[in-house]
């Protein structure tokens, strides 16, 4: 087993994180979101450095979060691959305050000044400052040893 199987062991959430940047939009799914701070509103996640929107997600002055929601696993891998106008492509999605894209149906979502980047080895820690944030219905896309999934509550 390598060191990559068993990271894949931790179950996650799956998000999909968007950036403004050059009158564009970008995005990328991400399962290393986490929260960090309550004072001040903290969160981070990390972007691989050979990824083609680190650039984006690194000078576009922040992010914003999208917790997809139990059956938008094929968003996620909509968001994993391709140039981004497919990963767009089709998506009505509404603007934040900020102009970076919420798509549809997320169960909470984050928007984020970009706060402080870590270089940490291969990729780059953003931690970004929450200016505004919302929920919405549903239980969120679980992920874990590489397969989507849902949580379900145990029984009391
Ligand atoms: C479930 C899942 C979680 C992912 N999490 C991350 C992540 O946290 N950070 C990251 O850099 N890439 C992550 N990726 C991979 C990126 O989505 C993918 O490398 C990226 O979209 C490639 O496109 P780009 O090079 O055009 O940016 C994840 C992929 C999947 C399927």
């Amino acid at each position: 087993m390598s060191l990559r199987d068993a990271m894949s062991c931790f179950a996650t959430g799956v998000t999909v994180v968007t950036a403004r940047y050059q009158d564009a939009d970008w995005g990328m799914t991400c399962n290393s979101f986490n929260t960090v701070s309550l004072d001040p509103a903290l969160v981070l996640w990390s972007v691989g450095r050979s990824s083609h929107s680190h650039e984006a997600f690194v000078k576009g002055g922040g992010y914003l979060v999208n917790v997809l929601e139990q059956s938008q696993a094929g968003l996620a891998q909509q968001f994993s691959r391709g140039t981004q106008a497919q990963r767009f492509a089709g998506l009505q999605g509404e603007r934040a305050a900020s102009g970076r894209l919420r798509l549809p149906r997320a169960v909470a979502w984050f928007d984020c000044r970009l706060w402080q980047v870590l270089p940490a080895g291969d990729h780059d820690i953003l931690i970004g400052e929450v200016q505004d944030f919302g929920t919405g219905p549903g239980r969120g896309l679980a992920y874990a040893r590489r397969q989507f999934g849902t949580v379900e509550p145990l029984p009391a």
